[in-house]
Parts: structure tokens; C-alpha cells; sequence
């Protein structure tokens, strides 16, 4: 049971729930309360501190929603969030207060961090990008860093509308909407079209980006399971036919966090449902061009003509995320309520940022880069497949990626879940992300997502080695470190 060593200002503004939640939050975050340890019952903290039981009841039904505490009624409450055994406990914020600031965050150079959603610093073509900005100050002087027009520097534009004819998409420089990386593309498009309350349909699981967007816009999110080629449509149109949705997101290729890609037909197919239940969809491409297998099937934007596709992508994860540029592929009525927003967001994404990238894709470094990124991404994949397949214990099983930057990973469910290999992994020197970060519900407990493009070879095959030592630790039927048995999901 934990140490209660709370008290509330019964006087306070802040009322009395949102108190208790700020108490026990610190403690958990700051490893004060551990995970597994058991938290009194609503009544008998409402006693202990001469509140109403409604207020504990408040607290704990939020806490829970956060992820850091778990329990049913009449079973007991338990710490459940936390990142437990470190040494400095305020080097890593919540995981399940802040996913997306879990994934963002820097480690210590002794962490192997398979959890991060970005490519490794290695890749970044730091000289030519460099290079780019100080030949867009030395031509342009001051237009480069003042304001831009609210749609982009018109040459990105027409530049973006180029490149992505070699995915297949066609649109004209005027549909292209240069945004502030592919997040903000996504939130200008969720703001345009969805109001407080409504329902965004995406698939379970999905990217966290968008669950963190649903949470601050205020919709409501409905996760559709998927199979080995993307969203299950049998499930998607039943949700259509119940509910009154009003976008659905969707990544077909190298969807994170599974790295499916769903085949040609199955788009066409997407298609038609949306066309016949008049729903947009909200396409994330982010990772497409990250192929290193087959060629992926178009974009759906490329496929569709009916007008109901908003294309996302952006240059964090071939080029460099910093820069932050992403755009937005629009058109029709919705195009000048996305442009409204943009403006209203923040009047334009930077000029010099633009033009510098700009520069970067005209004169052919884009291509070029990207051909090593493929090249790299690919070694490091195949490292990260050697490594479970030696270190991991019977019954783990994992995906094969043919593009992206991850490999989501299932733990075998007789041992500890994934939050439980995560607290314990801390210690050992390595981490990932946690599968029920990027569920719709509470679903996921024994998935992990590893990003081996992160890390250099001899790094991930020490990171896994960690990993199955944490594991082992854990695993209370522990079996020898010796057997080499798991095996890839798909
Ligand atoms: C599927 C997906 N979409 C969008 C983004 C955000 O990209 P950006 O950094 O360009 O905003 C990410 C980043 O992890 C992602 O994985």
C-alpha cells in the first residue's frame, strides 16, 4: 500500500479533485509510489483527508485515464504508470501522462532508445542543409526571413506538387499548403473539418500523434482493428453504418505503429466506402517514400477522384525533422476554411526554412539523400530482425518491415507485459514504446514499437541483448538465455 502523505487546501481555487490528481501524479512520476503498489479505496481516502468521496472518485477515474493507475471496483487500485527504477527520477517524464513527449525526448548517451520516432542524427545531411540556408540568405537578403505567404513560398509549392508526381499524386501548386511539419498538416485538417464532440474513425492502433490531436481538439476517436494489409473494411463499414463519423485517418503505407501497407485493391475499396457514406479521409503519407522493399501502391490521393482525399506527408522522417516542413494536399470546400486556420495558427511556417528546403529538393540533394536513408533504414532493419531472432524469448513475435522505421513487436503473453519489461528496462540500459500508447483503448499490453532506425548496428544488438536480460529478470518462469526461438509476425 502506499505512503499517504497528501493533504488538500480545502479553501483553494483549485478544486479538490483536480488537487488530488496533481498529488498523486508527482509521486508516481517522481517514483515516490511505485508501480504494483496498492492505493487505499475511495472511501477510506476520503476519510483520511475529510473530503467527499465524489472527489477521490474524480481523481482516481482520471488517473486512470492517464495510465497511471489501473484497477476495477471491489478489486483495489494500483500504481500502475511510471518510470520506475531509475536512478535520477526526473530524467524521463510519464509515458503514460505524455506519450508523445516520451517518444520526443533525448536520453542519456548510455540509453539505447529503440522508442523515438525520428531518424538517427547521423542521417541528417547537416553540411547541405547548411549549405541550403546560406545560399537562400546570401539570394534572397531580407525576404528570406520575413513573413511568407500563409500557403507557403510559392517555389516549395510548385517544387512539392513535382516531387509528388513520382509518387503518383498529381495536384497543382495552388492545392499544396506548407505547414509545420506533418503534425500540423493533420491538425489543420482535424480543426477545418471536425467540431468538439464529433467522431474521428482511425485504425487500432494508431499513430499517437493523432490520438494526442483528438485529445486536445476534443473529438472522439473510434480505433478499427486492422489485418496484415491495413484496416479492416468489414469493421470500418459497420462503424459508418452506426455512427455519424466525420473524417477517418488513415496511413496505408508503413502505417506506425505496425508497418502494414495495404495493397492497391484495398484502397480502391477505402475509397468507395467514403465516397458512399460522403466521408473525407485524412491520409497520412509520412513514411511512404521510406520504401525499401517492393514499391508501394499509390497514395489514395492519387487514386481517388472524387475529391475527398486531404493528403499529409512532410520531410521529418527523409530529410530532417527540425526544419519542420510538412504540407497539406487539399482542395474543394474545405481548402479555404484549412487556409483560415493555418493563418489563424500561426500566420505562416518559416521562410527561411522554406526556401532552404526548397533549395535542398531543387538542387537534387532530396534524391540523393533519400537513396541512402532507403539504404541505411534497410541494414539497420535487418540488424533489428537478427537480434530478436537471437536474444528474444520463445514465443516473441514481430513484423518484417518493407519501409518505415519500425518493427512492432508482440511479447509472449506468459511472461511480463510490456509496461512491466519497460519499468524494468529503464535500469538495463534500453527502452521502447509501449504498445498501449498508440491503442484507441487499453489494448496492447504485450506490443512494443522499436525504432532500429535510430540506432547504429552494434547498438541495437546490444540494445536487444539488454532488452532480453530486463526480460528475463521479470519473467517469473524464467527459461535459459540460450534458446532462439521467436519468430516474425507476417
Ligand atoms: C504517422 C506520422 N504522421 C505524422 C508524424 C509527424 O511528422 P512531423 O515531424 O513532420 O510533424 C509522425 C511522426 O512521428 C508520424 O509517425
Amino acid at each position: 500500500m502506499v505512503r499517504i502523505d497528501l493533504s488538500v487546501d480545502k479553501f483553494a481555487e483549485e478544486p479538490l479533485y483536480r488537487q488530488l490528481i496533481r498529488l498523486i501524479r508527482e509521486r508516481i512520476v517522481n517514483g515516490v509510489w511505485h508501480p504494483g503498489e496498492r492505493l487505499p479505496a475511495s472511501r477510506d481516502l476520503a476519510d483520511v483527508l475529510g473530503i467527499s468521496r465524489i472527489s477521490v472518485v474524480n481523481a482516481y477515474a482520471e488517473l486512470r485515464e492517464m495510465g497511471l493507475i489501473s484497477g476495477q471496483a471491489g478489486k483495489g487500485t494500483f500504481v500502475t504508470g511510471n518510470a520506475g527504477g531509475l536512478s535520477d527520477p526526473g530524467a524521463l517524464p510519464s509515458v503514460a501522462a505524455n506519450p508523445m513527449a516520451h517518444v520526443l525526448q533525448r536520453h542519456p548517451p548510455n540509453v539505447i532508445a529503440f522508442s523515438g520516432g525520428a531518424p538517427a542524427e547521423e542521417f541528417m545531411p547537416v553540411a547541405l542543409i547548411r549549405q541550403a540556408f546560406n545560399a537562400v540568405l546570401e539570394r534572397d537578403g531580407a525576404a528570406a526571413v520575413a513573413y511568407e505567404e500563409t500557403e507557403g513560398y510559392y517555389p516549395l509549392r510548385e517544387a512539392v506538387a513535382d516531387y509528388l508526381r513520382t509518387t503518383g499524386v498529381v495536384c497543382k501548386p495552388d492545392e499544396v499548403l506548407i505547414t509545420n511539419g506533418c503534425q500540423q498538416a493533420l491538425d489543420m485538417a482535424m480543426q477545418a473539418l471536425m467540431s468538439e464532440g464529433d467522431i474521428l474513425i482511425t485504425t487500432n492502433p494508431t499513430y499517437l500523434g493523432i490520438l494526442d490531436l483528438a485529445r486536445v481538439r476534443r473529438v472522439q476517436t473510434i480505433g478499427i482493428p486492422l489485418d496484415d494489409d491495413g484496416i479492416r473494411l468489414d469493421l470500418l463499414e459497420q462503424a459508418l453504418s452506426n455512427q455519424r463519423a466525420r473524417l477517418i485517418y488513415i496511413a496505408p503505407t508503413f502505417h506506425n505503429p505496425t508497418g502494414t501497407i495495404m495493397p492497391i485493391h484495398r484502397r480502391r475499396r477505402l475509397l468507395s466506402l467514403a465516397r458512399e457514406y460522403d466521408i473525407p479521409i485524412l491520409e497520412d503519407g509520412v513514411y511512404h517514400e521510406l520504401s525499401y522493399g517492393p514499391t508501394p501502391p499509390p497514395p489514395l490521393r492519387a487514386l481517388d477522384d472524387s475529391g475527398l482525399v486531404l493528403h499529409a506527408s512532410g520531410f521529418s522522417k527523409i530529410v530532417l525533422p527540425g526544419t519542420r516542413i510538412g504540407y497539406l494536399i487539399g482542395q474543394g470546400q474545405a481548402w479555404e476554411r484549412i487556409l483560415r486556420v493555418k493563418r489563424a495558427a500561426d500566420i505562416c511556417t518559416p521562410g527561411l526554412n522554406q526556401r532552404a528546403m526548397h533549395y535542398f529538393i531543387k538542387t537534387g540533394a532530396l534524391i540523393n539523400h533519400l537513396e541512402r536513408v532507403r539504404r541505411l533504414c534497410r541494414e539497420r532493419r535487418d540488424v533489428m530482425l537478427h537480434a530478436l531472432k537471437k536474444y528474444m524469448p520463445d514465443g516473441t513475435r514481430w513484423t518484417v518491415p518493407q519501409g518505415g522505421m519500425y518493427t512492432w513487436v508482440e511479447l509472449p503473453h506468459n511472461g511480463p507485459t510490456a509496461a512491466e519489461l519497460y519499468n524494468n528496462a529503464i535500469p538495463f540500459g534500453v527502452t521502447f514504446a509501449m504498445g498501449t500508447m498508440f491503442h484507441t483503448d487499453s489494448s496492447g499490453g504485450y506490443f512494443m514499437r522499436m525504432n532500429f532506425a535510430a540506432q547504429a548496428p552494434d547498438k541495437i544488438d546490444e540494445g536487444i541483448r539488454r532488452l532480453r536480460m530486463a526480460w528475463h529478470a521479470l519473467s517469473t518462469n524464467a527459461t535459459p538465455l540460450a534458446p532462439v526461438t521467436g519468430a516474425p509476425i507476417m
